[in-house]
């Protein structure tokens, strides 16, 4: 594999850091690797089991079982065990663009959780059913997926930004039967009103009986009397006591969405028990978790993320939190310096996308707060860039905070690989190095072992919050994640670059799968999305280097004939992406062409797409059957750039 990565010098953690945190990790380390059963135990030891599992692990890499025998359930480890010594505990502290601040603790989570839980029982939801949510950044989204979990319902969250289609695809590949939603979602100073998305996905989902409304917005919501009930009417008269589900370890949790290099996006399936300990975990190692923080991460519940290390390892580590309803742009442009000043917030787990925006405001917005609270400072989704790694450290954490990058993946469950401040320095650019317990290794194109250099990243040993399945296709499962016969690693779809000293630099995707401001977009997707409009014989899509967002989406139209490349078909097309992905997927150009490079067997050549747009000498085309397509196609992009400037 191509090589030119070069890591940065380590920059120390701060001694004070150091003194005051709170595990001392070496010896899980050594634990971790002379017995990793052991060490697995030893985390799993931490959370509550109604019945004890007879094993840690058995089964094959593919299909381990983690914890077998052993039952429990999320929601009793969220809130039930917490109830002796920290009922009135603030598990949430909600703010939102238009300065609304409330609390909600342990004991009323718990409360509106059971509640709910009963309500979703009375409309027929038993264990093993599917509920998707589709809900902003507010507190009963938290109660939602928690209620679910309490009965055995598996919750299928899909982000609001996503369109009424793409709500549709996901409903019906899983087979929802309730969708739990509000009647807006505050995003930009603007209350979308996402209840009419769902009433648009569902003409498509007869298989939906019920859906669940929170009333959150005074915008006017048509309701279907025999469909949907307002969440405060479902509340109000059922009992306030749900007993939780006891749920085996292996029992499925939630699925969760996610794109991948071909066809539509796959349901990830993750389980109770390994997920819980992968979660608390890797929660309380990577933030060394201390009973005073109070913890913001940024990610909204519609990702992994946001499942992970909003919902449920926080709450099951019995810690206090903010989450924010919107975008880390509005009201203004401190909004994320004030909201740490004000409820005096000490740990920040946010994305480089954002922190890439936030430099480009200046470095003087934040120096108008205090940020004296912070302690440690966080980093997921995509490589934080050194120039955004010193900026980070400089302007937000003051050089005092360290700086945690965490690189994992919907799959993976919970983090990965990253450096534990109590032990390592960090590497700016660098993801540091695999958690206790987690094994990885880097392999060239012949699979041989890439000691120091570039390779693909993979993982060799099982670890409990691995993916149990991709929602209804194991084909797919095998072949993406164990494409070799000896299904002996899990192959990740990263290239990483691994240097003397051990510590890990994620290149980025090997498949075609695109990082937009952190968010997973399949160039196949957005492709059948654009291929959908009347006017378009083909499309291909490619990534282009961008500043903030990491990687922006262009796409290489082939028009069918009779249609003119004008302006208004561009817009169109773009519209064509919103509607069926939505926003997020939205190509940031279109370039029409009068053909595409392709093979001699007629597939499109993106890799010299890619060459173009990303302003390389174009790689080997003895492949390429339209030498005159190519040319052209590397003009139109000349053209089209010139015009931008
Ligand atoms: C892909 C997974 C898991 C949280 C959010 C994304 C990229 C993730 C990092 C990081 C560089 C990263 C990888 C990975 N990624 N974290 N710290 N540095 N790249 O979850 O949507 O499943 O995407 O995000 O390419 O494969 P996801």
């Amino acid at each position: 594999m191509h090589d030119t990565c070069k890591t940065e010098a380590a920059v120390p953690v701060n001694p004070a850091f150091k003194e005051q945190a709170n595990i001392q990790h070496e010896h899980l380390y050594t634990l971790a690797a002379h017995d990793p059963q052991a060490y697995w135990n030893l985390q799993a030891q931490k959370l509550s089991w109604f019945t004890p599992y007879h094993a840690v692990m058995d089964g094959t890499f593919a299909h381990a079982r983690w914890f077998a025998g052993g039952t429990l359930n999320l929601a009793y480890n969220c809130l039930d065990r917490h109830m002796p010594y920290a009922a009135d505990r603030i598990a949430l502290y909600c703010a939102d663009e238009l300065g609304g601040m409330r609390t909600v603790t342990y004991s009323q989570l718990l409360e509106e959780v059971q509640k709910l839980a009963n309500g979703l029982k009375s409309l027929g939801v038993s264990k093993g059913d599917r509920v998707a949510i589709y809900m902003p950044m507010i507190s009963e989204a938290v109660v939602a997926m928690l209620a679910c979990a309490r009965i055995g319902a598996i919750h299928t969250v899909v982000f609001a930004g996503f369109s009424a289609q793409a709500l549709a695809d996901r409903i019906q590949d899983a087979s929802c039967s309730v969708v739990i939603t509000a009647d807006g979602s505050l995003r930009k100073g603007k209350m979308l009103a996402i209840k009419n998305t769902v009433d648009c996905a569902l003409e498509r989902c007869p298989e939906v009986k019920h859906t669940v409304v929170v009333q959150h917005s005074s915008l006017a919501c048509s309701m279907d009397l025999e469909r949907d009930i307002w969440y405060h009417d479902l509340l109000a008269d059922v009992d306030a006591v749900c007993a939780p589900e006891p749920m085996q370890s292996e029992d499925a949790a939630f699925i969760l969405y996610t794109s991948g290099t071909t066809g539509k996006p796959k349901g990830i399936i993750h389980a109770v028990g390994g997920y819980a300990v992968g979660a608390a975990s890797s929660m309380e190692l990577v933030f060394d978790v201390k009973a005073d923080d109070i913890y913001w991460c940024t990610a909204d519940v519609g990702w992994i993320t946001g499942h992970t290390y909003v919902v449920y390892g926080p709450l099951l580590l019995g810690m206090s939190q903010l989450i924010y309803e919107g975008a880390l742009s509005h009201p203004h442009q401190a909004i994320t310096w004030q909201l740490i000043d004000q409820y005096k917030v000490s740990i920040l787990y946010t994305a480089p996308t954002a922190v890439r925006m936030f430099s480009q405001w200046g470095d003087a917005l934040p120096h108008n707060y205090d940020l004296s609270s912070l302690r440690l400072l966080g980093s997921v989704g995509e490589p934080l860039n050194p120039q955004a790694w010193h900026w980070y450290y400089k302007h937000i954490g003051r050089e005092r905070c360290p700086i945690v990058d965490t690189w994992w993946q919907t799959e993976t469950g919970s983090i990965m690989i990253s450096s534990l401040p109590s032990i390592h320095a960090m590497k700016p650019g660098c993801v540091g190095k695999p958690l206790p317990g987690i094994t990885v290794e880097l392999v060239d194109d012949l699979r041989m072992s890439v000691q120091q250099g570039t390779g693909y990243l993979t993982i060799t040993t099982p670890w409990p919050s691995m993916m149990r399945g991709i929602w209804a296709d194991e084909a797919r499962f095998r072949a993406t994640y164990f494409p070799n016969d000896r299904y002996d690693r899990y192959v990740s779809g990263d290239a990483a670059h691994v240097d003397e000293t051990h510590d890990i630099m994620i290149v980025g995707r090997v498949d075609d799968v695109l990082n937009v401001s952190g968010h997973r977009i399949g160039t196949a997707e957005v492709e059948s999305a654009i291929v959908e409009y009347i006017a378009v014989a083909e499309a291909a899509v490619v990534g282009k280097p961008d500043a903030i967002k990491g990687q922006a989406l262009v796409a290489f139209v082939l028009l069918k004939d009779g249609y003119a490349a004008t302006e208004e078909l561009a817009v169109g097309i773009k519209q064509q992406v919103v509607a069926s992905i939505g926003a997020l997927a939205r190509p940031d150009e279109i370039i029409f062409c009068a053909d595409l490079p392709k093979t001699r067997s007629g597939k499109i050549m993106r890799r010299l797409l890619k060459d173009i747009v990303q302003g390389n000498t174009l790689s080997d085309v003895t492949t390429l059957a339209n030498q005159d397509a190519l040319a052209l196609v590397a003009q139109q992009w000349q053209h089209a750039q010139q015009e931008l400037r």
